[in-house]
């Protein structure tokens, strides 16, 4: 990270405002709770390891675990939201925009943020996310490098924290801290209208048809050591998607034994591909991968749209959430 960018950071600190979070009980469906423990048939066993394959299962620490989170809620829903660890202004954003957990009224919506361990002015960086912490209480990390390969490592976090800390939560999202995030979209028109298939409710972005790339100078390159297949099973683009916590669970069974590829989303994809669950597929046109121009009455029919972050995601939030209740054309 640049001496500016750290200067920022620090900035924001100074000037962030404690709020307390307001929880609210609501009357949606819920699932039983586990005890946090891989089940039997999933418990690991010894695989040599690439270079670019995170080294897992392994003894991952929590350093920050926002574990009071979930103490007497149980949530509807749970956003794990992947963010750098330096990436301050990203996180203020998405709590001043779709994180803000006091949006959705009756319907009980936490907000976390996955990081792992700065590898860029560390020490100075851990200070101000530690600083960021005590203020929002929202940050879950775990002593693995915070670096592009390692993403899978960070939404094994979230799942391993839904699993244990929040078991009680109907649902879960992992996105990104630089997405627009439509939640009550997501809650009024695809979850709460779920009716057969609960437990195993899997949606998002689907990528079909797709496979690894070997060029070994793309960001995306993934050597055939760590992966032979020339193709990838059916996923979800980790730009956004939508779990059970039942299905959480499951995960984290299933990740003990899967290999592990840096790829997060193909990743979660094999994991359910293990478990025999097939994605839902979604409504059309509600997932975007990509960037979109904004359009209010658009934004409004859909749950994800990537690259709006900080200044230019609050700036379409703004609009957005102040005319929510105002009509737009069937
Ligand atoms: C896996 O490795 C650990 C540490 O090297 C060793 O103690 C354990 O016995 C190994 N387990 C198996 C199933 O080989
Ligand atoms: C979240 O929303 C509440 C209610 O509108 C508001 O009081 C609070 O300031 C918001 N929090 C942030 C971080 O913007
Ligand atoms: C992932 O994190 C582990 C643990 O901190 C580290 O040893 C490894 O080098 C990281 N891998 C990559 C590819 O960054
Ligand atoms: C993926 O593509 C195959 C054929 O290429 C098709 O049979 C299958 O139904 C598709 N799966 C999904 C979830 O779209
Ligand atoms: C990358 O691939 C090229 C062409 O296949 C090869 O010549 C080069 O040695 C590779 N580099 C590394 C670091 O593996
Ligand atoms: C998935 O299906 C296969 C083939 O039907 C079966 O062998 C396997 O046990 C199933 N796995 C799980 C986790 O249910």
């Amino acid at each position: 990270m640049k001496i500016s960018s750290l200067a920022m950071v620090f900035l924001t600190g100074l000037i962030c405002k404690t709020f307390f979070s307001m929880s609210f009980s609501c009357h949606l469906p819920r699932f039983k709770k586990s005890n946090g423990q891989p089940a039997q048939q999933f418990l690991p066993s010894n695989k040599t390891r690439h270079p670019l394959a995170p080294p897992y299962p392994f003894p991952y620490k929590f350093l920050m675990n926002p574990q009071e989170k979930c103490q007497s809620r149980n949530p509807f829903l749970v956003l794990l939201v992947a963010s750098q660890s330096h990436d301050v202004m990203s996180r203020l954003a998405v709590r001043e925009t779709w994180g803000n957990e006091s949006n959705y009224g009756d319907v009980d919506v936490v907000t976390v943020f996955l990081v792992g361990l700065p590898t860029v002015a560390s020490d100075k960086v851990q200070q101000l996310l530690e600083k960021e912490n005590n203020i929002y209480g929202d940050i879950m990390q775990q002593d693995f490098m915070d670096t592009y390969y390692n993403l899978t490592l960070k939404t094994l976090m979230g799942i391993e924290w839904v699993t244990k800390y929040c078991p009680t939560a109907s649902y879960v999202m992992k996105t990104d801290s630089d997405m627009f995030i439509n939640v009550n979209y997501l809650i009024h028109k695809i979850l709460l209208t779920v009716s057969s298939g609960r437990e195993n409710f899997f949606t998002g972005n689907i990528r079909n048809n797709t496979g690894p790339i070997r060029t070994n100078d793309s960001k995306w390159y993934v050597p055939k050591e760590v992966y032979p297949d020339d193709s990838y099973p059916v996923y979800c683009s980790g730009s956004g998607y939508i779990f059970s916590s039942i299905l959480a669970q499951k995960i984290y069974d299933v990740a003990q034994v899967v290999n592990i590829l840096p790829m997060e989303d193909v990743f979660i994809g094999m994991c359910l591909e293990k478990l025999n669950v097939t994605i839902t597929a979604p409504i059309k046109n509600i997932f975007y991968g990509v960037w979109k121009n904004y359009d209010r009455c658009l934004f409004n029919k859909l749950v994800t749209v990537h690259d709006y972050a900080r200044e230019k995601l609050k700036e379409v939030w703004t609009d957005f959430w102040s005319k929510k209740d105002s009509g737009c054309p069937d």
